[in-house]
């Protein structure tokens, strides 16, 4: 009697839902609204906008296998074979798979516009750092001139920290988002960056990365995404005198009509802790070791692994070769005993060759409810051109992933310096170079990286 009333049920249900069909107003624009339109609408980054029925009906196709492959919205952290991290992440804009189904069956129904009155009411998405305390600003407004190139500028932002701070909140505001397509903001604690030679904008052309030393990845900021807010509690030190350096990459669309781009001024918002906080946040960038240390640091060359390379040069016509640098915890930082250190943000960095990054830890003692191995995260897609830093949901800052001393990270990159990559064919186009020539190590665009970004925050003591 009860099984039956529920196939009944089951069998109502499925049969309203096949009848209704999907509208763009009413199923389509809520997802396009909350997922694409940061970018893809007016003055925005993306090469066209979604932000009509018109818009997307004729764009169905492309939505459909730009969604379906994860390649939109970008979000290179995944799920794959071999990385499942445990946690979820913060600000998680990818399509759940109720949305992808829907976004889907919309287009193989027809792509209906439906009733303009099941639209839901207009998007304005958040700009700017809540209690903002400073912007910085370039020298002057750049202008990109190579179009549809991609090209990457240092601007050197100047804080004038005349005593040690704690930076709580920093957000990036495009002054011109057409071209802006992204910015990673680094520490330049000796100021060394002063003394490139800089345009009347205050900056220097730059790819790989800023060319100063001991630099630190303070943010890492694409279109659509929110500020960088800690909590109340948590801070970066940054110690007087430390420039703060902007690398903004501009990506010309070709949609500039004939006066060309406007000029950008990209602004940095700061915001302080007051006082001191309970935790600090540190970043680290770590890889990049041509050689392996006597401790067995740095370069990892693994004999029985076929695609393992024995040195950090990637040959020309070489695919899915993988370069795997390894990195223990040390003893102690700073002079002082290493502190349980909990790990709040990730992110990968590599050139035009790499495809794929994945990022382990091996832990020598474990406590109970953390597992002795896991993968920290995984980028199966890697695109340099969406570079970010993840942040776990963690309910708390102690059950973020722990780090203790002599824990091990591995950090795996992999390449495809073939002319079916096509970023590779590209980036060789570029230079005028018709084949594949042997990558190493360095930071021109025709060089490779293989680097882990670590946000990693302790107790005071
Ligand atoms: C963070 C910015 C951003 C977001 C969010 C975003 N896009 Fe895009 N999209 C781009 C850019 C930029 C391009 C141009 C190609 C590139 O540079 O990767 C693009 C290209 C595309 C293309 C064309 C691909 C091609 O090869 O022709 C489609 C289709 C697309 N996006 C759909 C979507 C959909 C659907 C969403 C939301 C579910 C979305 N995008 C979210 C920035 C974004």
């Amino acid at each position: 009697m009860f099984g039956t009333a529920v196939v009944v049920v089951a069998g109502c249900f499925s049969g309203s839902s096949n009848d209704t069909p999907v509208t763009f107003h009413k199923d389509v624009e809520p997802i396009v609204q909350q997922h694409c339109q940061s970018c893809h609408s007016t003055g925005g980054i993306a090469p066209f906008t979604l932000t009509t029925y018109d818009d997307a009906k004729g764009k169905a196709g492309v939505m459909v296998s730009m969604t379906q492959s994860k390649l939109m919205p970008p979000w290179g952290a995944q799920e794959t074979a071999s990385c499942k991290p445990r946690m979820k992440w913060t600000h998680d804009p990818r399509l759940s798979q109720a949305e992808l189904d829907k976004i889907q069956k919309w287009a193989a129904t027809g792509a209906l516009e439906g009733d303009p009155k099941d639209a839901p009411p207009p998007y304005t998405p958040q700009l700017g750092l809540s209690n903002s305390q400073m912007e910085l600003t370039p020298a002057a407004p750049y202008t990109v001139t190579v179009e549809n190139n991609d090209s990457f500028r240092c601007f050197v932002l100047d804080p004038k920290f005349a005593q040690d701070v704690w930076i709580n909140g920093s957000n990036v505001i495009p002054g011109n988002a057409e071209v802006v397509h992204h910015v990673v903001v680094f520490t330049d604690p000796a100021g060394e960056s002063k003394s490139k030679s800089l345009g009347p904008d205050g900056g220097y052309d730059c790819f790989g990365g800023v060319g100063v030393t001991a630099p630190s990845v303070l943010m890492a900021w694409a279109p659509g995404m929110l500020p960088q807010e800690f909590p109340a509690d948590v801070g970066t030190r940054i110690t007087k005198g430390t420039l703060l350096v902007a690398q903004v990459h501009y990506h010309p669309h070709g949609a500039a009509g004939s006066g060309g781009y406007k000029a950008d001024l990209t602004k940095l918002q700061l915001r302080f802790n007051s006082g001191t906080p309970t935790w600090a946040l540190v970043s680290a960038l770590i890889g990049n070791f041509p050689k392996t240390a006597p401790n067995g640091d740095g370069f990892s060359y693994d004999k029985n692994d076929p695609n393992a390379l024995s040195s950090f040069v990637i040959p020309a016509n070489a695919k899915d070769k993988t370069v795997t640098q390894r990195f223990a915890i040390p003893p102690v930082i700073n002079n002082k005993p290493t502190p349980p250190l909990f790990l709040y943000g990730i992110g990968g960095h590599m050139h035009w060759a790499g495809t794929h990054v994945d990022i382990n830890l091996h832990r020598l003692a474990p406590a109970d409810n953390e597992p002795q191995d896991e993968c920290l995260m995984g980028i199966p897609q890697w695109d340099f051109n969406w570079q970010r830093i993840y942040h776990y949901d963690a309910p708390s800052l102690d059950q973020l992933p722990s780090l203790k001393q002599f824990d091990q990270l591995t950090i795996k990159c992999t390449y495809d310096n073939t002319l079916d990559n096509p970023k590779v064919a590209e980036a060789l186009k570029q230079q005028g170079i018709t084949q594949p020539k042997n990558i190493s190590l360095g930071e021109t665009t025709l060089d490779e990286m293989c680097l882990g970004i670590f946000q990693v925050v302790s107790k005071i003591q």
